[in-house]
Order: C-alpha cells, then sequence, then structure tokens
C-alpha cells in the first residue's frame, strides 16, 4: 500500500489538489489548482481526476471531495454544480478511469477530517462545527471526533432564505458587501447553528478563511469561533486523508 494519497476537491471555480503523507502530515509536493472545467458534468471531471492522478501520483489511492451529499460513493444533490452529478456514482466510474482505489466524500467532511486531525480542531472532544464559506455554505459536524456526514447546513433556512444564499463568500462579493455587512448575515447564521447544535466549537473555513482576521472582530457567536489552520487546503487533504483510511 502507498503511504501517500492524492486528495482532489471540487469547487465551483477550481479543483484543489494535494498529496498528502498522513504518517508525517506534510503535503509530499507542491498544492495544485487548476480551473473547473465549465459546464462542470461528471463525464468532463472523471477525465480530469484521472488525467490529474496519472500526472502527479500513479500509484497513490485517490480522494475526490464534492460539493454534493456522497452515499456510499455516489453523488445525491448538485446546488453549486452541474446537475448531472445527482445519482451519479462518481467513485465506480472514476475506479474505473483510473484503475485504482477511489473514496468520494462530501467537500465540508473533508475539510472537517483534516482540521480534526491536523488543523483548528486537533485532539476537540465535545461537538465541534465546521463550516466552509466558499461558493455555497458547507458543514461538517463531530462528536468526540468522529463525523456526522452529510449534514448540508447551508440550506437551512435561516429568516426565510438559504443559508448559504445570504452569507456564503460567494454572495459577499456579488453584492459587494464590506465585512462588517456580511459578518452580521454569517452572525444571524451562526445563531441559528448555535440554537440546533449547541457546539463547543466552530471552525470557520473555506476560501474566506484566509481573510478571517478582517472580519473575526464582527462575529458574535455563543460558542468560540476560530479560523481553519488549512484553509482553502483542508478539502483536498481530508480528502486525501479519506482515501488513506477507506483502504
Ligand atoms: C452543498 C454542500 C457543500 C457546500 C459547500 C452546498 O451547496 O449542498 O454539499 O458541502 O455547498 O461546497
Amino acid at each position: 500500500m502507498s503511504p501517500t494519497a492524492l486528495g482532489i476537491d471540487v469547487g465551483g471555480s477550481s479543483l484543489k489538489v494535494a498529496r498528502v503523507d498522513p504518517a508525517t502530515q506534510a503535503l509530499v509536493s507542491p498544492f495544485h489548482s487548476v480551473p473547473t472545467p465549465q459546464p462542470a458534468t461528471p463525464a468532463a471531471l472523471v477525465q480530469l481526476f484521472a488525467q490529474l492522478a496519472q500526472q502527479l501520483a500513479p500509484a497513490d489511492p485517490v480522494g475526490i471531495a464534492l460539493p454534493c451529499v456522497v452515499q456510499h460513493g455516489i453523488a445525491r444533490s448538485a446546488a453549486n454544480i452541474d446537475p448531472g452529478w445527482i445519482d451519479f456514482d462518481c467513485a465506480a466510474a472514476a475506479r474505473v478511469a483510473l484503475g485504482r482505489p477511489v473514496t468520494v466524500l462530501n467537500d465540508a467532511d473533508a475539510a472537517g477530517l483534516a482540521e480534526m486531525r491536523w488543523g483548528a480542531g486537533k485532539g476537540e472532544q465535545g461537538v465541534v462545527l465546521l463550516l466552509t464559506f466558499g461558493t455555497g455554505i458547507g458543514s461538517a459536524l463531530f462528536h468526540e471526533g468522529r463525523l456526522l456526514p452529510n449534514t448540508e447546513l447551508g440550506h437551512l433556512q435561516v429568516d426565510g432564505r438559504e443559508a448559504e444564499h445570504q452569507a456564503s463568500a460567494r454572495v459577499r462579493t456579488l453584492e459587494s458587501l464590506d465585512w462588517p455587512s456580511w459578518a452580521m448575515r454569517v452572525n444571524r447564521v451562526l445563531a441559528e447553528y448555535h440554537a440546533l447544535f449547541w457546539p463547543d466549537l466552530i471552525i470557520l473555513g473555506g476560501s474566506i478563511s484566509q481573510d478571517f482576521a478582517l472580519f473575526e472582530p464582527y462575529l458574535q457567536c455563543r460558542a468560540p469561533v476560530r479560523a481553519a489552520q488549512f484553509m482553502a487546503q483542508a478539502g483536498a487533504m481530508g480528502a486525501a486523508l479519506a482515501a488513506i483510511e477507506e483502504l
């Protein structure tokens, strides 16, 4: 078995790729980012997964993180990606195209696995909620380090609209919101999540986490909120971790 694994995180605008050695918790080669093909159909992406895996890590097991609910390797939703993903058996198709073991999981769940194992949630017990703010809002819920997959809290209705339609990083850009205005929306979303799950800790990840210092002063929540350590790289790292652990 290869000691390293390749993780691929499918985002709305780019695919992030990380080759990880779980034993040393290190990226084995430089982090890659390539534009997401448009339209991001299953066929186009599976072909790209095969190319990337062949180029970057010909013998590694591969983990793929999708912005979808994923049950047993099958994508079940497609809020921010081509609708062709719904009910697409990504694990089966990718195993054939790549000719090796492939593990498929939700992107926020993947980011959460990496942060809980190596990053901002390392050693945290109790209830931890990791949120990713990017094209949508992803969520990963942990209790005593164990993941409850596919929580999909970005679609929770807050004040009559889906949380991710009000407070994702994409909405901040589209509506040109300054940090205080955007943080007020995030605070409403966090208050609803807190009322339902009473997390001991909330970790904010995704593309927005690199700007954490700019909006942290405006955040208010009953639970402590901290930035993800691996920021936008966490999904790819967690996908690689999932690939190793499933073997
Ligand atoms: C999707 C989730 C995903 C999140 C972040 C949401 O729209 O429904 O599955 O984790 O976006 O990409």
